[in-house]
């Protein structure tokens, strides 16, 4: 959600921001602007929409300079539109800035500042920090910037520059990501790696409150009093192209080709695959004793990070026997939930800096309750507070959609499930064996599901009209079904809704009619024949029903249209090549309606704010 880049140094910055922004343009954005010191003056280009019509302003007139600042804004407080696109700067016009996060009591300091002769030109929270410290500020930028974040509600990634001061760039955050590096020719900021990874691998995250101060030659810490800090650097080795298209049309079908792979370096950490394979066990964060003690597990999430707690909670209860909940993370942040001693709090994030996930992580550690986060970046938010980690290895992911994210979370999910049940006594050494042979085998199926999509896209150029799609199915399958219902309206637009197959007949299958596209998922044995009843049910009333099974399911063909199965596999490993298909089909209805695939409208990647 909205994207900052910065660049001092030797090179001429208008450039390095338009491509950092471009790289950060997955987040979300409805406008772009950049502030550039040419030397004598700090000169602002911004436009409403795309990047390419800042791009169009900047061909015609040309900025060039060695210090700049750059922003994609993801409109909160007033319409997308160029007076709130950011940067924004003060009335005496001593600095200027850009923003990420929410200023919560913007409108007070608003108030206060106009009261003062402040002029205001947009309707954005951000102008109200500009102004706020081009009213604090006395020529010392670093006093200014300790002074007014003081006053601040809420959460904030700023860059500033300051008129008097134009080669330095100015940082500091809370609540919101912020990642510095130095590379050979200046130093960098940006809201995320990938924007980073092109001119270094080892980057400093800010931590709450931090100052940084980047300059030609090097970068400065201060915590939030002003006293110099020492920060140390994290050295991300993400395959550089990794972070790039390639040869795909879109990101969202490199990065489900990538599963396979993704899946494979998630389980290695996790695994050893040689000879028999085996759980690491010194990769979890439970002692035998230490797993006994625990006796309720809480998962938490948002969207698809959501959806893999759902499975996890399954894995959890079938190989560890404790009980677990899943819960969304904006509703149990709000809960006044009462913790339980011997409870253990998951935080399931691709990113780390999911807003409401952060919170529920603080709940949790206020109240003492041990934390454990499954996530993809390491140095985030969540990576940086949560007493464990279990990392996932899915690179970086651009496309708005989770998809590898989600097979590598449910991947850890189903591992740390294992490991406690082996340590508990509920999952049996030859069990926990049987099921890792079986896990070895998984990304060649992974593979050739990838292999054979041309079906699904022939299907997809059949269906993509469909107004309204259904996923049921029951238990794993159900989870399954709320994520295929996510990935599918999320990129498609097409209204899908995921239910319960037993539920149906308790309402909602008064909205089945003629043509209406019912998709069963079926990949639990003991529950396929009730789900196929129910596909009947819904076939009956005129519903064109699609299939996905996990192998040959005997009778299933009467019951529907089209039948997708894939290589047989054990239960509770189907969710790993189940999903995959779904993927593909959410992918290929999105680009036969001609849907921006990889940054769907209205959404952004990183959800830092509420
Ligand atoms: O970075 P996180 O995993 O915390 O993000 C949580 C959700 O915003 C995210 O999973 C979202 O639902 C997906 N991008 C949708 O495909």
């Amino acid at each position: 959600m909205c994207g900052i880049v910065g660049y001092t140094g030797r090179d001429n910055a208008t450039p390095i921001l338009m491509e950092g922004l471009d790289t950060l343009a997955y987040r979300g954005y409805d406008s772009a602007g950049i502030a550039v010191w040419n030397g004598e003056d700090i000169v602002m280009k911004k436009e409403k929409g795309q990047l390419s019509n800042l791009k169009a302003i900047l061909d015609r007139e040309p900025v060039t300079g060695s210090c700049g600042i750059g922003h994609t804004r993801w409109a909160t407080h007033g319409e997308p539109s160029y007076i709130n696109s950011h940067p924004h700067g003060d009335t005496k016009k001593q600095l200027v800035l850009v923003h990420n996060g929410i200023i919560e009591n913007y409108v007070r300091l608003k108030n206060m500042l106009v009261e003062r002769g402040c002029k205001f030109v947009s309707d954005t929270d951000t102008e109200v920090v500009a102004q706020l410290l081009g009213e604090v500020y006395e020529g010392d930028p670093l006093a200014a910037i300790t002074n007014a974040i003081r006053l601040l509600e809420g959460s904030f990634a700023l860059a500033i520059l300051f008129r008097d001061d134009p080669t330095r760039i100015y940082c500091v955050c809370k609540d919101s990501p912020m990642v510095v590096g130095f590379g050979k020719d200046g130093a960098h900021i940006a809201s995320d790696i990938p924007a980073l990874l092109s001119y270094t691998r080892d980057v400093t995250f800010m931590g709450d409150k931090q100052i940084a101060v980047l300059s030609p030659v090097g970068i400065a810490f201060y915590d939030e009093f002003g006293t110099p800090i020492d920060k140390g650097c994290t050295h991300i080795d993400w395959d550089l192209d990794a972070a790039k298209k390639g040869s795909y049309e879109h990101y969202m079908m490199k990065e489900i080709c990538e599963e396979p792979v993704a899946f494979r370096k998630t389980a290695e950490q996790y695994v050893s695959f040689r000879e028999q394979p085996k759980l690491k066990a010194d990769c979890f964060p439970w002692s035998d004793e230490d797993a006994k003690t625990v006796k309720r597990i809480r998962i938490i999430g948002c969207g698809t990070a959501y959806h893999a707690g759902l499975l996890g909670k399954k894995y959890f209860q079938e190989l560890a026997k404790i009980p677990v909940e899943a819960e969304i993370a904006s509703e149990f942040r709000y809960s006044d939930y009462v913790f339980e001693e011997g409870e253990v709090l998951f935080l399931i994030s691709q990113s780390g800096e999911t807003a409401d996930t952060i919170a529920a992580l603080r709940m949790a550690k206020q109240a003492g309750i041990r934390t454990v986060a499954v996530c993809n970046v390491i140095g985030s938010t969540i990576a940086r507070e949560a007493d464990e980690v279990l990392f996932t290895f899915a690179g970086p992911e651009i496309a708005v959609a989770a998809t590898k994210s989600y097979l590598t979370q449910v991947t850890v999910l189903f591992l740390t499930a294992m490991r406690l049940g082996l340590i508990r006594g509920t999952v049996s050494e030859e069990r926990a064996a049987s099921l890792l042979s079986e896990l070895a085998d998984i990304p060649q199926k992974m593979q050739r599901l990838i292999d054979e999509r041309g079906e699904i896209q022939y299907f997809a150029s059949r269906e993509f009209s469909a107004r309204h799609v259904f996923f049921i199915g029951r238990g794993i399958d159900n989870a399954l079904s709320m994520e295929a219902a996510l990935k599918l309206k999320e990129v498609s637009y097409i209204h899908s809704e995921a239910y319960a197959a037993g539920e149906l007949k308790h309402g909602t299958i008064a909205l089945i009619e003629e043509g209406t596209l019912v998709v069963g998922i079926l990949t639990q044995r003991k529950l396929a024949a009730k789900t196929a009843s129910n596909l009947e049910e819904v076939r009956v009333r005129g519903a064109n029903v699609l299939a996905l099974t996990n192998g040959e399911l005997p009778d299933i063909a009467s019951h529907c249209s089209k039948v997708w199965k894939f290589e047989e596999t054990n239960e509770l490993l189907a969710p790993f090549l189940a999903i995959i298909p779904m993927q593909l089909f959410a992918y290929y209805m999105a680009v036969q309606k001609g849907c921006n695939v990889d940054k769907p409208r209205n959404l952004a990647k990183s959800v830092t704010v509420e």
